[in-house]
């Protein structure tokens, strides 16, 4: 969603914010804007579109200075445009904001500030934050005026979600933050201080990074850093270390980051198994659920959005063929609205990339207050969903920049069959011998991923290219592999925008087959299986109606050959952890099929990385 930057040190900040703010475009934005405060007037500069053009426009009219705060909108109320763009000012042009979130009683407190005199100029609810900062600043008593306190009173009125930062002329060399549901962090420098929405914003210049929990606030100044409370309580916040390098989060010499993340799974699935792994066990270390509170589990309850949903689709299937207990699997802005059977005998899973997703945030909030433990797979260290979790599973996928969801997909399916075998450990549905067997082809799958990128990328390029002109794609698996028909199908949807549907093969007489035809390419996935020759079936299926089949196909197969139009190769794995390998082939599928139609692959239209607003 929004991306803000803000900076005070010795350094030219409006470099130091565009420098930010583009290492920040991942999260998805329409217009852009920075506000540099020298000499105790505020310089504005703001543009609709991409950051070249905001570049641009600093370059014609530079504003120097040490201090400022950058933004880019995402937006939500208010249509892109200039006068909408952040930051944005209260009536005295003494008073800049910007904002990530949505200021839910907003109309109501424009309402009264306009009542009161105050006249706005977008169409934001965030500028209701200016004004009701200058209301406060009026309020104060000369001799006792202070920004920090005038942004409390004004969070007090205010309903909503946001991550924060403000500046004023009256208070120079000063910026103050805040944080409840949008993430924000807090760097720390050698004698400069940034604050970021995310972490890549700011690794040029420091790994040092506080993390804000909701309701905290910071005051930043030549001198450094305090938190407090809403209260107004002091605190004292861990510094975490970041390990990500700055060049880990650029494009390296691939074309995209998308096409970056993908190759880079052999490495993220590896790092994510890495100190996990025992002879016949699993160590999970963030876990915070005793052994007794894992065997008194009745039921799973998955929740996650996109393809994190697709996760645990697949996450329902190991679980309940290793562990045996029900598992249920949830969209979370489903779940959050639905009335679901939860009691403290329920686990609740929340599976996120980013931690920041609200309707998944909403849903462990629901799952909590009924009782149940939650633990979050998460890629990002310190996010609101794992810090209001029980227990983590962190994924080190390291920063997954492309919208489309790649490397971290793979991880969140490792994190699962970790998690798997430790509940089965734990339970004893998984014997001493079984776990050794799983541990051990579990360590040969990052191998079989950098095998599958390295014999079958060149073959993916060019029936890609063969493909990129059809409008419609039909992709069929079944069992542990119809999730990742659905997520094939939503990988090449979200990025080359063809409609493409992923549906379970044993559903084709039941509709999809009415469909078929020779515009419309169907990808199956038919790698040795319990229901290999069902899904053979399939194939005969389309094919006896013209239809042209791409299949996924274990190597060695003389079978399909006789079937399929393409096929794939997969080194052959247990049928458990074939969705580990089939996703690959699909990914880089859509990848080419996008690139070939010169899409914006990284951040396609209408979508963000990090859906942090309902
Ligand atoms: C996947 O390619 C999409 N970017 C999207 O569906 C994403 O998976 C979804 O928004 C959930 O995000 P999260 O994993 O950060 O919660």
């Amino acid at each position: 969603m929004c991306g803000i930057v803000g900076y005070v040190g010795y350094q030219d900040v409006s470099t130091v914010l565009l420098d930010g703010l583009k290492r920040l475009e991942y999260r998805g934005y329409d217009s852009a804007g920075i506000a540099v405060l020298n000499n105790n007037i505020i310089e504005v500069r703001r543009s609709k579109g991409k950051l070249n053009n905001l570049e641009e426009m600093v370059k014609v009219q530079p504003v120097p200075g040490n201090i400022g705060l950058g933004h880019t909108r995402w937006a939500t109320h208010g249509r892109p445009s200039e006068e909408n763009a952040h930051p944005h000012r209260d009536c005295k042009n003494e008073i800049i904001v910007v904002h990530n979130g949505i200021v839910e009683n907003y109309l109501s407190l424009k309402d009264e500030l306009q009542l009161r005199g105050h006249v706005f100029a977008s169409e934001t609810d965030t500028e209701v934050f200016a004004h009701l900062i200058e209301e406060e600043l009026d309020r104060q008593k000369t001799e006792k005026e202070s920004l920090y306190e005038a942004v409390r009173l004004a969070l007090k009125r205010v309903r909503g979600t946001y991550a924060l930062g403000v500046l004023s002329t009256k208070f120079p060399g000063q910026i103050i933050a805040a944080r409840n549901d949008s993430p924000l962090i807090v760097g720390l420098g050698e004698n400069e201080y940034f604050i970021a929405s995310d972490v890549p914003a700011i690794l040029n210049h420091t790994r040092d990074v506080i993390f804000l929990d909701n309701g905290e606030m910071a005051v930043l100044n030549q001198e450094g850093v305090k938190i407090t409370t809403l209260e107004a309580v002091e605190k004292e916040k861990a510094v975490v270390k970041i390990t990500w390098s700055a060049t880990q989060a650029e494009k390296a010499d691939y074309k995209h980051f998308m096409l970056k993340e993908i190759f880079e799974q052999p490495t993220a699935i590896e790092d994510t198994m890495r100190t996990r792994l025992g002879e016949d066990n699993i160590h999970l270390e963030e876990m915070e659920l005793s052994l007794d509170q894992l065997k008194t589990i009745e039921k799973v309850t998955i929740i996650a959005c996109g393809t994190s949903w697709h996760a645990g689709l697949v996450g329902k299937f190991i679980i309940e063929e290793l562990v045996r207990i029900p598992v249920e699997v949830d969209i979370a802005s489903e779940f959050r609205y639905r009335s679901p059977i939860i009691s403290d005998k329920t686990l609740t899973i929340a599976i996120s990339q980013s931690g920041e997703t609200a309707d998944t945030l909403a849903g462990i909030r629901q799952a909590k207050a009924n009782g149940s433990k939650v633990i979050s797979i998460c890629n990002v260290l310190g996010s609101s969903i794992p810090r209001e979790s029980d227990g983590t599973i962190y994924t080190h996928a390291g920063p997954e920049i492309g919208v489309a969801s790649t490397k971290a997909f793979t991880s969140q399916l490792t994190a699962l069959y970790l998690f798997t075998i430790y509940l089965g450990r734990a339970r004893d549905t998984i014997g001493v011998e079984r776990a050794k067997d799983l541990i051990s082809e579990l360590r040969r799958l990052p191998h079989l991923v950098g095998e599958i990128l390295k014999k079958e990328d060149a073959n993916l390029k060019k029936l890609a290219h063969g493909f990129s002109h059809y409008k419609d794609f039909l992709y069929l698996g079944r069992g542990i592999n119809y999730p990742i028909a659905l997520e094939g199908a939503l990988k090449l949807k979200e990025i080359s925008y063809i409609h493409a549907e992923g549906y379970p093969a044993g559903e084709m007489k039941h509709g999809p087959i009415a469909l078929i035809d020779e515009d419309m390419p169907v990808v199956t996935i038919a790698v040795r299986s319990k229901t290999y020759e069902k899904i053979l079936g399939n194939i005969e299926e389309v094919k006896a109606r013209d239809g042209i089949v791409i299949t996924l196909a274990t190597e060695g197969d003389a079978e399909v050959t006789k079937k399929a139009d393409h096929i794939i190769y997969l080194p052959d794995t247990m049928e458990i952890f074939s969705s580990l390998l089939t996703i690959i082939p699909l990914q880089l599928l859509a990848y080419y099929i996008a690139d070939r139609k010169g899409c914006d692959v990284d951040q396609p239209r209408n979508l963000a990385k990090s859906v942090t607003v309902e």
